[in-house]
């Protein structure tokens, strides 16, 4: 890398469905990505849940309450720790589970939104926290906006729906100016947020994967760490502060 390890003022990261694996919080295009027989592409959609909304909730509920018993990992609080010693530190995410909040990391930019978010679906107000589990869908029953009583749905991002659009300005703007960006545990290849790490190259960012797996960025990021997050991260943590404090 050119610039000296103490000079890097400005870090972005950007994470996946990995960095929660160890907390318990199955993977999307993993051996354990399945429910029931559906894969997400499936159910996170507008056709689907506009074809079956109880299906959608069903899948949404059991994700829910998978991830309300999981609690961050080393890698999730390494990141927590790390935001207070950059004066510029974007941490992006793909992830629905909130467990970068939960590990402490104050900023947090949600590229696929919350999974503890409602939205109403005739969208007559903003998004609001419901962290019910499980859901009380009986007799069919699904959640309903408090305010006009339409059907209300997750506060995600689905296939085919575009990203907020602040979350995305902000996750392109730190793209843009990083001096280095790390990527943790994403298969990198659902768009935009895989775009993101290009762009931080194209500007000359230096771009660490850690992953266990190859993916499409492998063979251009500068540094390569083909190990679970929860073990990688803190160690590489650890060679920076030294490598920043012999200099
Ligand atoms: P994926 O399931 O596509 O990829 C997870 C990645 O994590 C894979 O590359 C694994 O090799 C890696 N991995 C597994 N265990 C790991 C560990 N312990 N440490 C580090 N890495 C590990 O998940 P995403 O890339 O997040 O979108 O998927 C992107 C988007 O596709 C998701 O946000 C979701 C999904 O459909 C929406 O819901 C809109
Ligand atoms: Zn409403």
């Amino acid at each position: 890398m050119d610039i000296p390890w103490h000079d890097i003022r400005s870090v972005a990261v950007l994470t996946g469905a990995g960095i929660s694996a160890e907390s318990g919080v199955p993977t999307f295009r993993g051996e354990d990505g399945l429910w029931r027989t559906y894969r997400a592409e499936d159910l996170a959609t507008p056709d689907a849940f506009c074809r079956d909304p109880h299906l959608v909730w069903e899948w949404y509920d059991w994700r829910r309450g998978l991830i309300a018993g999981c609690r961050p990992n080393a890698a999730h609080r390494t990141l927590a720790h790390m935001e207070r010693r950059f004066d510029d530190w974007t941490l992006i995410t793909q992830n629905v589970d909130g467990l970068h909040q939960l590990a402490g990391s104050r900023s947090v930019v949600e590229l696929h939104g919350s999974i503890w978010r409602m939205r109403c679906t005739q969208e007559c107000q903003t998004p609001w926290e419901d962290r019910t589990v499980p859901l009380s869908m009986a007799g069919g029953a699904l959640p309903r906006c408090p305010n006009c009583g339409s059907l209300a749905r997750p506060d995600v991002v689905w296939f085919g729906e575009s990203l907020p659009g602040e979350a995305l300005t902000a996750a392109l703007a730190a793209a843009q100016r990083c001096q280095v960006m790390l990527v943790v545990g994403t298969s990198a290849v659902v768009q935009p947020a895989a775009s993101l790490p290009l762009v931080a190259l194209r500007r000359g960012a230096y771009v660490v994967e850690i992953n266990p797996q190859p993916t499409p960025l492998s063979d251009t990021a500068h540094e390569v760490i083909r190990e679970p997050a929860a073990s990688a991260l803190p160690r590489w943590w650890q060679t920076w502060q030294r490598r920043v404090t012999v200099g």
